[in-house]
């Protein structure tokens, strides 16, 4: 029997709030220092900080960190995002260190789809096959036959026969556009993220009526009404890639806040407009993105915690479906 609640370990007991770091120290140099002498990497996510961002070996998309993760000959892996990323770099790699800066960044999709609940509703469908997006829990990676990421879920739909039944999990509204894309009929787990849900179309409209040449990009976690007046949808990484290909000068990027910064370290004389959302805070940054600090991460890796552990047994369950997307993934070169 596995455990399909992940174990989360205990920053409180570790009283990081109560150390308090020289402001004088050079948080870069010195995370520079402790990467080469305990062969540490960072692996940042583009909603991650700028700073964050800027000492980071690897900054990707959920697909591409996953690679790196699998790939790394480091003896630590310092994941700079949210708990599911760093969990998949650990499942990947079960007998290295892994650590999260602070163990409290969650995610509120992965939130949204509890294993055990899940289990109860794809019980009910034994003749589906489960294709879960990596925004979940190692338990819900347990559950699934295959993983997919924003960036390589529409091939691997295309790998299986058309009339092969699917549940995909948890995200209605990425699963919703893949339906779309692909004509399936995949049963939806009714899931999504609050960050990519509470943009406004009223406010985009706006905009774009203002910035009449602005490119609009969106990333498929959107609402359909918001993925409807997309020039171009896709992973953070294909946002990024159409940003520095496209020949427009604007646009107006519907996803979280983080990603603006590679935007405009690759295009800099290009203009990136936050789309807004459907009030007046910065509910387009994700909360728990941002927990992560340089402060955090610093300090993460001097005391090399806190760090990711899992029972063998959900390690192993939740390993199958991730290798299955990384094969299907090389076999199609993405
Ligand atoms: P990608 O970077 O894989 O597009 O995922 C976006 C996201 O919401 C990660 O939490
Ligand atoms: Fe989760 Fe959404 Fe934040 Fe990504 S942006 S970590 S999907 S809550």
């Amino acid at each position: 029997m596995i455990d399909i609640n992940t174990a989360k370990g205990n920053i409180e007991a570790i009283g990081f709030m109560d150390i308090d770091i020289d402001v004088n120290l050079d948080l870069f140099a010195e995370i520079e220092k402790i990467k080469k002498e305990k062969n540490a990497i960072v692996l940042a996510h583009y909603y991650q900080e700028p700073d964050i961002q800027d000492v980071a070996d690897f900054i990707g998309d959920s697909l591409g960190l996953a690679q790196q993760a699998e790939k790394t000959k480091a003896d630590i892996i310092v994941f700079a995002g949210v708990h599911f990323m760093a969990e998949t770099a650990k499942i990947l790699n079960p007998n290295k260190k892994v650590l999260l800066p602070d163990l409290k960044a969650g995610c509120s999709l992965s939130d949204s789809a509890p294993p055990d609940l899940f289990k109860l509703f794809k019980d009910k469908h034994p003749d589906h096959l489960v294709i879960t997006y990596i925004n979940c829990s190692a338990g819900m990676k347990a559950l699934s036959d295959i993983i997919c990421t924003s960036s390589n879920a529409e091939k691997i739909i295309e790998t299986l026969p058309i009339d092969q039944k699917i549940i995909f999990a948890p995200d209605k509204n990425l699963g919703a556009y893949l339906n779309k894309k692909t004509g399936r009929q995949m049963i939806l787990w009714n899931g999504a993220c609050m960050v990519h849900e509470i943009f406004s179309l009223e406010k985009i409209i706006k905009l774009k009526i203002r910035h009449p040449k602005a490119k609009v990009i969106a990333h498929p976690e959107c609402e359909e009404v918001v993925l409807r007046i997309a020039d171009y949808i896709g992973s953070t990484t294909g946002l990024l890639k159409f940003s520095i290909e496209s020949e427009a000068d604007e646009f107006i990027v519907v996803t979280e806040t983080g990603i603006l910064h590679q935007m405009q370290i690759s295009s800099p004389n290009k203009t990136f407009i936050t789309a807004p959302p459907n009030n007046s805070c910065a509910c387009n940054d994700c909360p728990h993105m941002k927990l992560n600090t340089l402060e955090k991460l610093y300090l993460c890796m001097q005391y090399e915690t806190p760090e990711i552990i899992m029972s063998d047994s959900l390690l192993i369950a939740a390993k199958k479906p991730i290798q299955r997307m990384l094969a299907i993934s090389k076999q199609y070169g993405l």
